[in-house]
């Protein structure tokens, strides 16, 4: 009966502590291995953002981010004291046929959004006379970065596949598109968003550590020193030179080695534009847990030996990718003992009508889902905590499971007291994952006058 299945999902999707203990510890060795000569799966890219702000940054800078959802411009001041910054910026919605179009069609979107803005931005000047403007380009898919104004796409992620921009340098690829708009600005910086995360959080809080998105995809940056990262050995860097690293941590555990997948999860895997690749986050992310609900429902009408939903059109059920994390979180959010809210919210957007029972099934699916990302989450802010042995800190976090996924924060938070061992005698968590300052607005401002600074002084 359902009570069965209930059953069934809880042994699929519950990570207990002693599981995620044993995911945190090979994370941490895949960290390690990734900043090793020979590599790993995780890729551990030096993004050559060399050291923390110190405050006294200053200038204005434009930003545009592509990153999970929204297309932004940004154009960003930074003020005279530390962590003080006016921000004004538009958003874009990015086609969904760009997403799988062709790389001119992309960069010549980005570019007349630039165009656009500048234009709205500053009605009273020419485009001409922008020119001393510098661009911070928050492009939130790995690269390899031999400069911080190059960066070579290693492989598209969070469902993107356009053609020949992998292996590419996305940079002159940008250049071109905003010389073709006749917008005369140059790219200061290619910035990942979870670096952006972790600079502007640094800015307002200097107690960050590390930087996380928790959004349509999930990945991390924190600060190295050039001894620890022996891919590097051949630059000659002083050993204690700091480099932040963006982690591209979605592609943990690339062998299936130990995250417990369910079916779904291997259904989701197969039936990406990239097979293979970004494991953990096709768990963990926002892209995936709406699929993962969807594919598990469906499953339950069609092949388990019970009755579901039973003599109704799914059909709305059946459409992939139809419905994202902000399902979860709806179903999840009813105060209600016998859930009629969430029963309303089915009728319109799963087109199905649950039982009293039913409901409390789907509802059980959504907290299991959303309860298991939060705590995959956790095993990565830990590994890094523990590789780097920071004992208190803070994580700044930033995308819309993070932002709006209730109860995400928190189930996050509990995950890591436990695999960390916190004595319940501890008043206040000794590590906490905090609201992210604006990372891909201020984080690119920050990172473009750092280095326009280094510039200046030859470094
Ligand atoms: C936004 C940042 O707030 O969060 C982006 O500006 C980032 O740079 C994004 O990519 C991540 O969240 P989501 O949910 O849009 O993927
Ligand atoms: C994906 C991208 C990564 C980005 C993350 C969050 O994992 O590969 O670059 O930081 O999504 O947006």
């Amino acid at each position: 009966d359902l009570m069965d299945q209930i059953r069934r999902f809880e042994e699929m999707f519950t990570l207990e502590i002693p599981k995620c203990k044993e995911i945190t510890e090979r994370f941490e060795s895949e960290l390690t291995k990734g900043l090793s000569k020979e590599g790993g799966t995780i890729p551990m890219n030096p993004t050559w953002v060399v050291g923390y702000p110190t405050g006294d940054e200053q200038g204005t800078y434009l930003a545009i981010d592509m990153g999970g959802t929204n297309l932004r411009v940004c154009e960003v001041e930074l003020g005279q004291e530390r962590g003080s910054f006016d921000i004004t910026q538009s958003k874009y919605l990015l086609p969904e046929e760009v997403k799988t179009g062709s790389a001119e069609q992309l960069f010549d979107f980005l570019a007349d959004c630039v165009k656009q803005f500048l234009v709205s931005n500053h009605e009273d000047q020419d485009l001409e006379e922008l020119s001393d403007l510098h661009l911070g380009f928050t492009f939130s898919y790995p690269c390899e970065q031999h400069a911080i104004d190059h960066g070579i796409l290693q492989r598209w992620t969070k469902g993107f596949d356009i053609a020949g921009v992998e292996g590419q340098d996305v940079v002159p690829m940008f250049e071109e598109a905003l010389e073709r708009k006749g917008v005369p600005i140059k790219i200061a910086a290619l910035i990942n968003d979870t670096t952006g995360t972790l600079i502007a959080s640094a800015y307002t809080d200097p107690r960050t550590r590390i930087g996380c998105i928790f959004g349509t995809g999930c990945n991390a940056a924190y600060m190295e020193e050039a001894q620890y990262i022996p891919k590097l050995e051949h630059m000659n860097l002083p050993p204690d030179f700091p480099i932040a690293i963006n982690c591209e941590w979605g592609a943990f555990d690339g062998e299936h080695k130990v995250l417990p997948r369910t079916p779904y999860d291997i259904i989701i895997d197969k039936e990406s534009p990239r097979p293979g690749q970004q494991t953990f986050e096709k768990m963990v992310a926002g892209l995936y847990l709406g699929e993962i609900f969807r594919l598990a429902l469906v499953d339950l009408v069609k092949n388990q030996p019970v009755k579901f939903l039973e003599g109704q059109d799914i059909s709305a059920l059946e459409k992939p990718y139809e419905f994202d994390s902000s399902v979860l979180s709806e179903i999840e959010s009813d105060p209600n003992e016998n859930l009629w809210e969430a029963g309303e919210y089915m009728k319109k957007k799963l087109k199905i009508n649950a039982n009293e029972a039913e409901r409390k099934l789907i509802r059980r699916l959504a907290e299991l889902i959303g309860t298991r990302a939060a705590r995959l989450a956790a095993c990565g802010v830990a590994a890094i905590c523990n590789k780097k042995g920071y004992k208190s800190c803070h994580v700044g976090a930033d995308g819309s499971l993070f932002n709006k996924y209730p109860g995400f924060p928190e189930r996050n938070a509990q995950a890591l007291r436990e695999i960390l061992d916190w004595p319940s005698s501890v008043k206040e968590d000794p590590i906490q994952v905090v609201t992210a300052e604006d990372g891909s607005g201020v984080g690119a401002a920050l990172i473009a006058a750092l280095t326009l600074k280094r510039i200046r002084k030859g470094i």
